[in-house]
């Protein structure tokens, strides 16, 4: 059995989870329509991604008795100034979900609910290396410019990034 603020605070992350994988699939839109199929398949990937985190969610309030509640879709941004404004944005998405699974770590410490405790350990690893991934891809933009010329090169590297990540 799961306590209710736990159980609340694990709908809000599977929102936060669900957010994030629109907001991807909104950026893979974007790189699609400017001819970058490197992006676009590394942020369809990145999509996926997080809709398997928030499953993943889901599933672990059936097992514990709790209620999974299904987010409702926010319009996520459509357009972008720049791939690099784009990934920086990711980066920035990233940092805030770290944020939101140590606060749930924080509150499962409170309330001695050693199941979820363990249970958000695999949160905290994968986000460290969603954070390292995005990290890389921006030190990669900042070595090769994000102008008109360098996109072309961005977008193999972004290529070469699919199924780097991990998923299990
Ligand atoms: Fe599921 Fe990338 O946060």
């Amino acid at each position: 059995m799961i306590s209710k603020n736990i159980e609340q605070a694990l709908n809000d992350q599977i929102r936060l989870e669900g957010n994030a994988s629109y907001l991807y699939l909104a950026m893979a839109a974007w790189c699609d329509a400017k001819g970058l199929e490197g992006c676009k398949n590394f942020l369809m990937q990145q999509s996926d991604e997080e809709r398997f985190h928030m499953i993943k969610i889901v599933n672990y309030l059936s097992e514990v008795d709790g209620r999974a509640i299904s987010p409702g879709i926010d319009q996520p941004q459509k357009d972008f100034e720049s791939v690099g404004k784009l990934f920086e944005m990711l980066y920035e998405h990233e940092q805030k979900v770290t944020q939101s699974i140590h606060e749930l770590v924080d509150l499962a410490y409170k309330e001695k609910d050693y199941t979820t405790l363990n249970f958000l350990q695999w949160y905290v690893e994968e986000q460290r290396e969603e954070e390292d991934l995005a990290r890389t891809i921006l030190d990669k933009i900042n070595l090769i410019g994000d102008s008109p010329q360098s996109l072309y090169f961005i977008d193999l590297e972004l290529q070469k990034l699919c199924g780097s990540s991990s998923e299990e």
